[in-house]
């Protein structure tokens, strides 16, 4: 007997997305790719965490995969339903199945609504439940997220940052999703706080068995909560693979270099190859013909220039750079 094969909660399969943008009246507008073809699968209780500087493609790649936009191209398969083509029914499920947790937990949280009636929101939309059901619920998720009954009838601004991005939590509990899409969630909090609300969303993910896309410019951050990691570079995959395999060994010189400017794991080993990050992230209005790193590459070559490496498999991994072997230490 064959073992059953378990659907993926997220799988994405060369994912695009393109922005016109106008140049002015009567003028042909620029194509900006802002992703250039991802692909990756999440499995339910699995943490995937995309990395990248500011500017590289990760919220856009949020934006997709949460149902906000549409991607120009590529295949997007959600808890095994089409999300890009699929059947107008399904895809309305899919709202309820993908919820998102945002940076900024001031915006994102209604000032003149009790924290009661924010977490009720969703419910109220998408069930049929009657008000003491929908309290009920409400008043549990609290007790969940580490906040206390007495704050039901609180409203956000007297909350901090980081109780505030429990109840953004929360709410995006309220429907069980299977998937959260969470867009740099702790970046706005202090440190000490960042690791009480990882913990909070390594703790709901294991006794939910939530599927996460992870967001986060610092991978400090994701050392903590990813399994695995997908690098993203101006909207491209450098390297993605098993967490602490990245970590220990890290392929790509675009990860290297980012390893060795995240504090905490600078001096690790994986840090030695020293590869210091100069100069800006390049225009997605005129990225370079080759390698999508070779402006700012330190190993750069004539062939880097000319030909951009495809992702490939190495080490159990996917890395795209013509001369990830070199870095495979014996
Ligand atoms: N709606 C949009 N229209 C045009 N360009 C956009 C839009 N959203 C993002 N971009 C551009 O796409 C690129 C990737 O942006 P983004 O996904 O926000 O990156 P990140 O979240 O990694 O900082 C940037 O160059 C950004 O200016
Ligand atoms: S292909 Fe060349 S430019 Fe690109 S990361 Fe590898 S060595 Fe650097
Ligand atoms: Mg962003």
């Amino acid at each position: 007997m064959t073992a059953p094969t378990t659907v993926p909660v997220v799988q994405a399969i060369n994912l695009k997305q393109v922005y016109a943008i106008s140049r002015g009246f009567m003028r042909q507008p620029d194509q900006l790719q802002a992703v250039g073809g991802v692909s990756f699968t999440v499995q339910a209780g699995k943490t995937l965490a995309v990395v990248g500087e500011s500017g590289c493609g990760k919220s856009t790649l949020a934006r997709m995969v949460s149902l906000i936009e549409t991607p120009s191209s590529g295949q997007l398969n959600i808890t095994g339903v089409d999300a890009v083509n699929g059947h107008g029914d399904e895809r309305l499920k899919l709202r309820k199945a993908v919820q998102l947790v945002f940076q900024n937990p001031y915006g994102s949280l209604n000032p003149r609504k009790k924290i009661g009636a924010i977490l009720e929101a969703p419910l109220e939309i998408n069930t049929a439940l009657p008000a003491p059901r929908r309290a009920e619920k409400a008043r549990s998720m609290l007790a969940l997220v580490g906040l206390r009954p007495e704050h039901y009838d609180r409203y956000p601004h007297m909350f901090s940052g980081g109780q505030r991005q429990r109840i953004a939590i929360a709410r995006a509990l309220m429907l069980n999703p299977a998937l959260v899409v969470a867009d740099e969630p702790v970046s706005a909090l202090d440190v000490s706080i960042q690791a009480q609300v990882l913990n909070l969303l390594g703790d709901l993910q294991q006794s939910m068995g939530l599927a996460y896309l992870f967001i986060s410019h610092d991978l400090g951050v994701v050392r903590h909560i990813a399994h695995d990691v997908l690098v993203m570079y101006l909207g491209h995959a450098v390297e993605q693979g098993e967490k602490n395999a990245l970590f220990a060994q890290p392929l790509h010189p675009y990860t290297q270099a980012l390893l060795a400017s995240t504090p905490g794991l600078a001096g690790s080993s994986a840090a030695r190859h020293r590869i210091v990050l100069k100069g800006e992230l390049p225009s997605p209005l005129n990225p370079p013909r080759g390698c999508v790193f070779s402006t700012r590459c330190p190993l750069v070559t004539e062939r880097c220039r000319a030909e951009r490496p495809v992702l490939r498999e190495l080490a159990g991994r996917q890395v795209a750079c013509h001369y990830a072997e070199n870095f495979l230490t014996a």
